[in-house]
C-alpha cells in the first residue's frame, strides 16, 4: 500500500491575517509542484483569510483546535460546524501544548476526534512522550495509551483516513530532533497498535507523521523511514524553508 505523503505546518500563535496573505503568496510557488499533500494549520483568526488566499492552489488549510460541542455557551471556542463551513479540511487535536497549557484530557480529545469526522474534517491527532517518560522506558506504553484513548469508538474507515502525528515533547521547539531511528521506532509502534485495534488494512492506510524540530536539513532523512509518512512542522513552517521541507 502506498500512502500519500503529507507535510503540515503548525503556525501556533504566529501570523496576523495581513501576514498570512503575504506568507501564502510566497509559499504558493514553492510548493505548487509538491508530490505531498500540503497543509497549513493557522490560528483561528487567520482561517478565512488563509482559505481565500489558497483558493485554486494545492495548499489546504487546517485549524489548530476545535470544541467538541456543536454550539452553545463556550466563550472563546470554535465549533466543528464553523470550521467545516469555512472550508477547513484538517484540525490538529491533542497537541502537547494544548494538553499542557489548556489541560486537555484524553477524553476530550476523543470527543473532538469523533466530532471532527462527523463534520468531514480530518484530525491530525498528536501524541508524544516527555523526556522523563523516555528515560524511564515508558514511551511505548504511554503512546499506546494515548492512541487507544483518543480513538475509542472511532470507526475503521475514519481511522484509515486520519493522520497521527508522533511528537516527542522533548523535541518540540527545542532544536533537538529525535533521530530517524527513534522516530521510526515509535511510528512503527503506533502502526502496530492500530493494527491490533483494527486490522492490517487500517494500519497500512493511516498516515503517521513525525513532528519536533523538523527543518530543511533533517526532513529528507526522517521522511525516508518506512513508517513515517511526512511531518508536522512548527517553527520551520513560518519560513520559506517550509517549501524545502514539503519537497523533501
Ligand atoms: P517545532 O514544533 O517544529 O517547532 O518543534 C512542532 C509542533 O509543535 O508541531
Amino acid at each position: 500500500m502506498s500512502r500519500k505523503r503529507i507535510v503540515a505546518g503548525n503556525w501556533k500563535m504566529n501570523m496576523t491575517p495581513a501576514e498570512t496573505v503575504g506568507f501564502i503568496s510566497k509559499l504558493k510557488p514553492l510548493v505548487e509542484d509538491a508530490e505531498a499533500d500540503v497543509v497549513v494549520c493557522v490560528p483561528a483568526i487567520d482561517i478565512v483569510t488563509a482559505i481565500t488566499a489558497t483558493r485554486g492552489t494545492n495548499i489546504m488549510i487546517g485549524a489548530q483546535n476545535m470544541h467538541f460541542e456543536e454550539s452553545g455557551a463556550y466563550t472563546g471556542e470554535i465549533s466543528p460546524a464553523m470550521l467545516e463551513s469555512a472550508g477547513v479540511k484538517f484540525v490538529i487535536l491533542g497537541h502537547s501544548e494544548r494538553r499542557e497549557y489548556n489541560h486537555e484530557t484524553d477524553a476530550e480529545i476523543n470527543k473532538k476526534a469523533i466530532k471532527a469526522f462527523e463534520h468531514g474534517i480530518t484530525p491530525i491527532l498528536c501524541c508524544g512522550e516527555t523526556l522523563k517518560q523516555r528515560e524511564l522506558d515508558l514511551t511505548e506504553d504511554f503512546i499506546r495509551m494515548q492512541i487507544k484513548s483518543a480513538l475509542a469508538g472511532v470507526s475503521k474507515i475514519d481511522v484509515q483516513n486520519m493522520i497521527i502525528a508522533y511528537e516527542p515533547i522533548w523535541a518540540i521547539g527545542t532544536g533537538e530532533t529525535a533521530s530517524s531511528e527513534q522516530a521510526e521506532e515509535v511510528c512503527k509502534t503506533i502502526r502496530k497498535c492500530i493494527e491490533e485495534m483494527y486490522d492490517e488494512n487500517t494500519s497500512d492506510a493511516v498516515r503517521i507523521l513525525y513532528g519536533g524540530s523538523v527543518n530543511a536539513s533533517n526532513a529528507a532523512e526522517l521522511f525516508s523511514q518506512p513508517d513515517i509518512d511526512g511531518g508536522l512542522v512548527g517553527g520551520a513552517s513560518l519560513k520559506p524553508d517550509f517549501g524545502k521541507i514539503v519537497n523533501a
